[in-house]
Order: C-alpha cells, then structure tokens, then sequence
C-alpha cells in the first residue's frame, strides 16, 4: 500500500490529476449505477404491481359479472308461469322438464325448487333426490324473506351428493403436496365451493310460494379464470409461456387455475403459499407481491372471497409472469450501463484534455528550467492563463530575467577582473624587470670597477711609456706608426675604464635644488657645436614655470649629456633634436623628453638598450644608457623609450618632484676610482 502510494506520489501530475478524477468518476458511475439500478428496478416493480392490481379488479369484474348472470337467470327463471301454475295447481306434468331445460340452457350445475316452508320440491339435475329440507341454507332463507340473492358459497360433500355423485367427483380433489403451502390435518378436500343465487316464486298478490335456487360450482369450472386471462391479459404470451394466469382458490386450494405445472396440466389440488394464506386468509387482507407459484416467479395478487354471511371462504388471484419485466428490467439496465460507461470514457477524454491544458505550463517550465540549467538564459515560458499556473510562470520568467542580468554583470565584472589582472601583471613584470636589470647591474658594476682598477695602472705605464718613444722618434722613424697606434689604442682602452669606473662610481649623490630648465641648458651648449657640425638642430620646448627640484645637478647633467649625444649619433644626415620639459603625473614629476629625427631603435633592441656594454656603434662603449639610466634611478626616476625605425626615437627621463630614493648602488659602499 505504501509502495502504491509512493509510486503515486512520482507520478507526472497529469497522470495524478486523471486518476484522481477517474477514481471520482468510477465512485460516482458506480454509486450512480447502483442508485439507477436499483430505482429502476423499483420502479419497474411498482408498476407491474400496480398493473396486476388493476388486473385483479379486472378479474373481480368478471367474476361479479357471472354471479349476477347467474342472478339474472335465477331471478327470472322464478318468474316464470309455469311455476306459479305449479303451485296454483298442485300438479307437477312438465315442472321437471322445463326446470332441467332452464338448467341446461344456462349450463347451470344445479337448479331447485323449494316449497314455502323449505323443504325441497324438485332437484333438477337430480329428481328423484326430493323431500329433504334446505330451510337451514341462508339462500333459501332469504329468498323466502322476498329477496333475491347471489354469491359464493362452500356446499359440503352430502349437499354435492344430493345433487348427484358426478358433481361430488368434481369437486373432490387429493391435495398434490406443495413445498410452502401451511400444515393442514387433512389430506384431500370434499367439499365444493359454488356461485349460487336464490329468489322467491310469488303468486299475483306477491305471497311467497315457494324458493328457486340454482348455482355453478367452481371446481375443475374453468370458464371464469380463462376469461379473465381472455379479456384482462388478452393471451399475451412471453416465450411460448401465457403471462397472465388467473385462479379460484378454496381456502387455500387451487380448484380452477390456468397457471400450469411443470407436465403442461393445470394445477388444480396445488396449495398456495404459507405466506399468502397468512395474510388473505388469515387476515382478510389483499396481498400484493412477488411470488413463486408452481413453477415460476410471478407478480401477483391476491383477494379474499367471502361468503354472504362475511366469512372468508377463498381466494381470487391474478399473476403476471416476472421474466419479462426482468428482461425489461435486464435491458434497461444494460442501457442505462452502457449509456454511463459511454459518458464515462467521454468524461475521461474530456478530462485527458482538461489535465493536459492545465499542467502543459507545468511541463514548459520543466522544459524550460532544463534548458536555463544548460546556460540558456533567453528561454521564457508562454503564459496563457492568469491562473496561480500562470503566475508561476511570470515569476518564473522574471526570475529567469534576473538571472541572465546577473549572470551578464558577472561577465562584465569578470572581463574588468581580468583587464585589471593583465593591467597588474604588466605592472608586476616591469617591477621584476628592473628588479633585474638593477641586480645584474649592481653585480656587473662591481666586477667591471674590480676590473678597470687593475688595468688603470697598467695602461698609465704603457701609455707614458709610449709617449716617451713617440718623443724620442723622429719623422720618418720606423716605429713612428706602430707607436702612434699604441698611443691610440691604448688611449680608447683608458677611455674604456674611465668609463666602466664612472659606471661603477658609487658616489653619494650631492642632493641640491636645481633649477631644471637651468641643467639643460648648460648641457645643451656643450654639444652644440657638435650638433652644428652633424647639422642637427636642437629646439627646445621648455617649461618656465617648473619648480626647483632636488637633485644631483652633475649626476643629471651626465644623464642629458649621454642621451642628446645619442640623439645625435643616431642622425648621422642631421635632423632635429627637441628637447622638452614639463610638469606631469598629476604635478608630481617632471619630465623631459628628447626627441629625434634618427634612424630609430629596432624593436629587438629596445629591451637590450639600458643592458651596458649593448652598443651598435663602433667606437661606442655601451655603457652610456647604463650609467643615465642607473643615476635617474637612484633619483627616483626612471627612462622610457619610444621609437619607429626610420622616424625617430623619444626618451623620457621622469623624476618625482619628491625624492624618493632609489635602488641603484644604495647599499653598497664601496668606491672605485
Ligand atoms: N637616440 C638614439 N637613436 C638610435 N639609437 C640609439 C639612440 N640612443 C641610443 N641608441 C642605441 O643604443 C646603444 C647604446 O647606447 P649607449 O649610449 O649606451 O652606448 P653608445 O652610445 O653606443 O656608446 P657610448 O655612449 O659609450 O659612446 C647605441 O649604440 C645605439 O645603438
Ligand atoms: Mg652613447
């Protein structure tokens, strides 16, 4: 059961929502069907109740009918001449005659005449059977009182006798057992039950003169229960099978019946149920229902016959057979079942519909969460009803929304993220650059001082040396070229050294403030007649309104000397050299820029530019950039490079108006001359 309900919990909901409703509907269909059924079934029932009460009162018709027949016949035949002549003559020629031709014409059974006093005159079906009195018969009785009177009536076995023995036989029956029927002491019935009237023969004066009654007797008599079955059930048939019966009971015995036992007889000496006997006989009262007589079920009806004197004597019972109304019933119900399991396979259509139109949203959304969670934010959900479905889906969408702005500043943030990144590292390499360009510096320094002390000397000696010789050579003198070219040699290998110490000088710097317009200047007119022999102009840009700055004026002299002699090498056809200063970073450093019309720097160079000894020049050192580049960094400063091959080159000094104290040969101390 648990197992059942957790499956039931995973099912898709349209799968919930149909079974939900489909158990609604069976429940519903089934308690629909049973309420149908059953009302149907009353209903049918109550009806052929109803008709077979109508048909009971039909029967009654006809046997009230044929007691006043019998009346009639009786009444008038007492009128008749021949029997006030009878009376008034005493003598009896065609009275026997006459009254049997009246019995025969009108199929009575029985037929009598009675004297004033009661005692019978003739029996006509019986003659010779006369003389005994019948003053005791209630019939008579009242005929004698003037009045004339029909009904039903039990005539015991010695009466039937009288009238002959025939008669008797017909009315004796053994009782053929029946399983309901009541307990009763006697096995057979003798006696006969009769419709029977009487009316008085009166003279002219209307004195009475006599009594004639005559009478039918029921028994094996089925001229009444046929007609009913004639004229209230008209022969109906049901499969071969009468569906109308009638019967006259006696007591509680069928004497004249057209229900049939199971040989196609007619069921006389059967006995009616406890359960009816109980109640109409018991109880006078009429009893109406369903029951089994003989051989099948019947809705029948049931009706006391009494006796004029009130007393219960027998039964009139009309039925109808039950199986076409079963059949009927069966039918209909087989309708009624199809026409609701019809509308319940509609129902459940209609409801696949309904819960697929419901819950369609349901399962865009699934789709659409699938297709967010794979990254596509663009995806939204149709809406199409205001209900708390279609609510859901514009939070959805909204949240959806949210998610892809978030998702796309999150992208911005991380690109800036990423540019900041770059930034940082390009900032951090160039730290470590010149983190090692100083280290390698700073060592090379060293060992290039350690070197060029140890040469100093020794060149000194050979260029005194060969200074001597030169003087002591006249013109024309055989080693006159080879010294001169000692002397040479040996004066670029002291400017070398000179070089390499100043590269290596560790002085400490003489801070002071300097005006720097001032130092370019006086720079500048050392190399001017160098730049106008190379035909090169120098223009200078400067800014009038810089403050003085604390610096090393010789230091910085070096440093612009080196970079306008550069400038001017790297025009060797002549060009323009333009020197300016100004005030950048926020005010808070200057700049001096020169900038040439030169040959340019290849891009493979540029990195190599500041390393000493890189040089491109023949006669160079390469240690010029080296030596600037180390003095603006113990100020503080630093150089750029700009070039294009074949336009020019533009260096940059920047020094912080604050001193900040550089790296360069800070610590060490030592100092080579
Ligand atoms: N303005 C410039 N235009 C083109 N190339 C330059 C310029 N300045 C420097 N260079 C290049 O940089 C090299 C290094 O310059 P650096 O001043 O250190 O040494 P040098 O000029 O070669 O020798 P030295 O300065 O000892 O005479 C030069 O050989 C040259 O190739
Ligand atoms: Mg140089």
């Amino acid at each position: 059961m648990r197992n059942l309900l957790r499956s039931f919990h995973n099912l898709p909901i349209r799968s919930k929502l149909i079974l939900s409703f489909l158990a609604v509907i069976v429940v519903s269909g089934v308690i629909i069907l049973f309420i149908g059924t059953r009302l149907e079934h009353r209903t049918i029932m109550s009806l052929a109740e109803s008709k077979v009460s109508h048909d009971l009162a039909s029967a009654w018709m006809v046997y009230n009918e044929k007691i006043s027949s019998i009346r009639d016949i009786v009444r008038l035949s007492a009128g008749r001449e021949f029997l006030q002549d009878y009376f008034r003559s005493g003598g009896r020629p065609d009275l026997e005659k006459k009254l049997d031709g009246i019995r025969r014409e009108y199929s009575l059974d029985i037929l009598t005449l009675v004297d004033r006093r009661g005692g019978v005159i003739l029996r006509a079906r019986s003659p010779e059977a006369a003389g005994d009195d019948q003053s005791h018969d209630p019939y008579v009785q009242r005929a004698l009182q003037k009045q004339s009177i029909a009904g039903t009536q039990i005539i015991p076995r010695e009466e039937l006798l009288k009238e002959g023995s025939d008669l008797a036989a017909r009315a004796y029956f053994e009782f053929i057992p029946t399983a309901m029927a009541a307990e009763r002491p006697e096995n057979h019935e003798e006696n006969g039950m009769m419709l029977k009237a009487a009316s008085p023969v009166t003279d002219d004066r209307g004195d009475v003169l006599g009594v004639l009654y005559g009478g039918v007797l029921f028994n094996r008599n089925y001229e009444i229960v046929d007609r009913v079955k004639d004229i209230v059930f008209k022969g109906e048939k049901y499969k071969d099978k009468d569906i109308g019966t009638a019967t006259i009971f006696q007591g509680d015995l069928r004497i004249a019946t057209n229900v049939l036992d199971d040989r196609g007889d007619r069921a006389v000496g059967t006995r009616v149920s406890r359960e009816v006997n109980q109640a109409v006989l018991g109880e006078g009262r009429a009893w109406v229902g369903r029951a089994f007589v003989v051989t099948h079920w019947y809705i029948t009806a049931y009706e006391p016959i009494k006796a004029v004197d009130g007393a219960i004597i027998g039964m009139l019972y009309v039925g109808m057979l039950e199986k076409p109304y079963i059949d009927l019933r069966n039918k209909l119900m087989g309708t009624f079942g199809l026409l609701a399991g019809l509308s319940m396979v509609f129902l459940l259509g209609l409801l696949a519909f309904i819960a697929a139109n419901i819950t369609r949203p349901l399962r865009e959304m699934v789709v659409a969460a699938n297709k967010i969670a794979r990254g596509d934010l663009t995806h939204r959900v149709r809406i199409r009803m205001g209900d708390e479905i279609g609510q859901l889906g514009a939070a959805f969408n909204q949240m959806t929304e949210d998610l892809r702005n978030a998702n796309e500043n999150l992208t911005q943030w991380g690109r800036t993220l990423e540019k900041r990144v770059e930034e940082r590292t390009q900032e951090l390499r160039e730290a470590e650059d010149q983190l090692i360009r100083s280290e390698k510096l700073a060592s090379l320094g060293k060992m290039a001082s350690g070197v060029a002390h140890e040469i100093n000397n020794p060149l000194t000696s050979i260029l005194i040396n060969a200074s001597l010789m030169l003087e002591t050579c006249g013109d024309g003198h055989a080693f006159l070229e080879p010294l001169t070219m000692i002397s040479e040699e040996t004066t670029r290998c002291a400017q070398i050294v000179k070089g390499l110490l100043e590269f290596a000088r560790q002085t400490p710097a003489q801070i002071a403030p300097a005006d720097i317009n001032d130092v370019i200047e006086r720079t500048a007119q050392l190399i001017e007649m160098q730049a106008s022999v190379r035909n090169v102009k120098i223009i200078k840009a400067l800014d009038t309104s810089l403050p003085q700055i604390e610096l090393d004026k010789n230091k910085i002299r070096q440093v612009f000397s080196n970079l306008m002699i550069n400038a001017i090498e790297a025009m060797p056809t002549g060009g323009t050299l333009t020197i300016t200063s100004r005030l950048n970073g926020n005010g808070r450093q200057v700049e001096i820029l020169f900038a040439d019309t030169g040959v340019g720097i290849p891009p493979e160079n540029i990195q190599k530019l500041f390393d000493p000894f890189f040089t491109t020049k023949s006669f160079g050192t390469g240690l010029g950039l080296a030596v600037s580049y180390g003095i603006v960094q113990q100020r503080g400063g630093t150089i750029d490079v700009k070039s294009e091959v074949g336009r020019g080159s533009v260096f940059t000094v920047k020094l912080p108006l604050e001193e900040q104290g550089g790296e360069f040969f800070s610590q060490g101390e030592a100092h080579y001359d």
